[in-house]
């Protein structure tokens, strides 16, 4: 029988499914909720030391739908960090661990660019008794104008010094929080991992407008006939989050190897967990899929990869961690596989007759045609993921 316990960093989950800072770890009464259901850990709503400069707008989330209308693909939301009183906070961390001493509970902290800050914060949360620490460099809303958020992720200097200093405090593991809203996210990765911290989590939300009300011309979700950017989650994002996640673990697995990683974006199956774990992922976070599905949902992913476990006869998360890393490569080297594989085939296929798929398939440029356009974009994809 297949196990989904987890070591990471020190800390023991029960399984490598954790709440994502949001709303869904916004209060005592949530973070209990989630320990209830059975979270492998719960990663709290992102706090700050003075919450009175953290005012919040409604509405703040806007959904994209599927072809149905029912399904929810995509998610914007233009929340900001807690707004809520940091001594609240340290105060329901403390009781969180009386209620559930094993439970694993993860404080994220975000603060100015100021060293003093960050000590201070670092070190009485950690006397409130959390387990570890996310640093967030990644909120792209409302924070950046403070110089905060991803406006600190962006700048691997900043970044670096700002680890140095929660290092210099923490006696806790900590896992930096990247924003996708930049072209290499191995560099602020590789500045915190060489900063010291343990881990890396990826991704935060996407900068997005999730749309324009063709009626009233005005940008969703709009607040006083406003609105501005927001962040970008759900489904939706999961290809490009698994592309990230990808890149880091590839870079990590040369330059750091033994450091952490938790993937996160878009996940609402054991599916989707045991994907980002296939490319290099300790731990899957969840936000949006639970204020989609409720924190019932870990029961149906724990069965689903333990099912995924089961049919490839992994024992632990471990057998099967960045086991498809080693399937990607660059397209020239695909364009140099293909060519051996048909030079091998050649002889093979001139015999046989060529299936119908090959038929339709464009080979080059020039032989696109407007009247079977869909039909030749069909025959020349792969792999349905739902
Ligand atoms: C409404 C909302 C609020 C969020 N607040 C925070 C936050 O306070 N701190 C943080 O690090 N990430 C925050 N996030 C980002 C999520 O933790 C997560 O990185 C992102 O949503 C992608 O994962 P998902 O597709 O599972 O939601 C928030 C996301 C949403 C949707």
């Amino acid at each position: 029988m297949p196990t989904l316990a987890t070591a990471v960093d020190g800390l023991k989950l029960p399984n490598p499914f954790i709440i994502a800072s949001g709303p869904p770890g916004t209060n005592l009464n949530v973070m209990a909720k989630a320990f209830k259901e059975g979270w492998g850990a719960v990663i709290a709503k992102t706090i700050s030391l003075d919450a009175a400069k953290v005012i919040n707008v409604t509405p703040r989330y806007a959904k994209l739908m599927g072809q149905d209308g029912r399904e929810i693909v995509g998610w914007e939301n233009i929340e900001l960090i807690s707004d809520r009183p940091f001594q609240i906070w340290l105060d329901e961390f403390k009781k969180c661990k009386d209620l559930f001493p094993k439970g694993v509970l993860i404080a994220s902290i975000m603060e100015e660019y100021r060293k003093d800050a960050w000590v201070e914060i670092v070190e009485r949360c950690q006397e409130s008794g959390v387990d570890g620490f996310e640093l967030n460099f990644s909120c792209p809303h409302g924070l950046p104008e403070r110089k905060m958020g991803s406006a600190m992720g962006q700048d691997c200097d900043i970044l670096a010094e700002v680890c140095g200093w929660v290092m210099g405090a923490a006696r806790k593991p900590v896992w930096a929080k990247m924003t996708p809203n930049i072209t290499h996210i191995q560099e602020p990765s590789r500045a915190a991992l060489g900063a010291g911290c343990q881990g890396i989590s990826a991704i935060n939300t996407i900068g997005c407008v999730m749309g324009i009300n063709l009626e009233t011309l005005r940008p969703e979700p709009t607040v006083e006939g406003f609105s501005t950017s927001g962040g970008y989650s759900s489904k939706a994002i999961r290809p490009i989050a698994l592309r990230m996640v990808m890149e880091i673990a590839t870079m990590m697995g040369r330059e750091f190897p033994g450091r952490s990683l938790s993937g996160i974006g878009g996940v609402e199956t054991g599916g989707d967990a045991a994907q980002f774990i296939l490319v290099g992922a300790n731990t899957v976070q969840v936000c949006t899929g639970v204020m989609k599905f409720g924190y019932e949902c870990v029961q149906s992913m724990q069965e689903q990869l333990l099912a995924f476990m089961e049919q490839h006869k992994f024992n632990t998360l471990a057998d099967f961690k960045g086991r498809s890393l080693p399937y990607f490569t660059t397209h020239f080297d695909l364009v140099q596989k293909q060519a051996q594989r048909k030079a091998l085939s050649a002889v093979a296929l001139a015999k046989a007759e060529k299936t119908a798929t090959q038929k339709k398939a464009v080979h080059s440029d020039g032989e696109w045609r407007g009247d079977s356009f869909v039909q030749q974009s069909n025959a020349l994809s792969r792999g349905v993921i739902e």
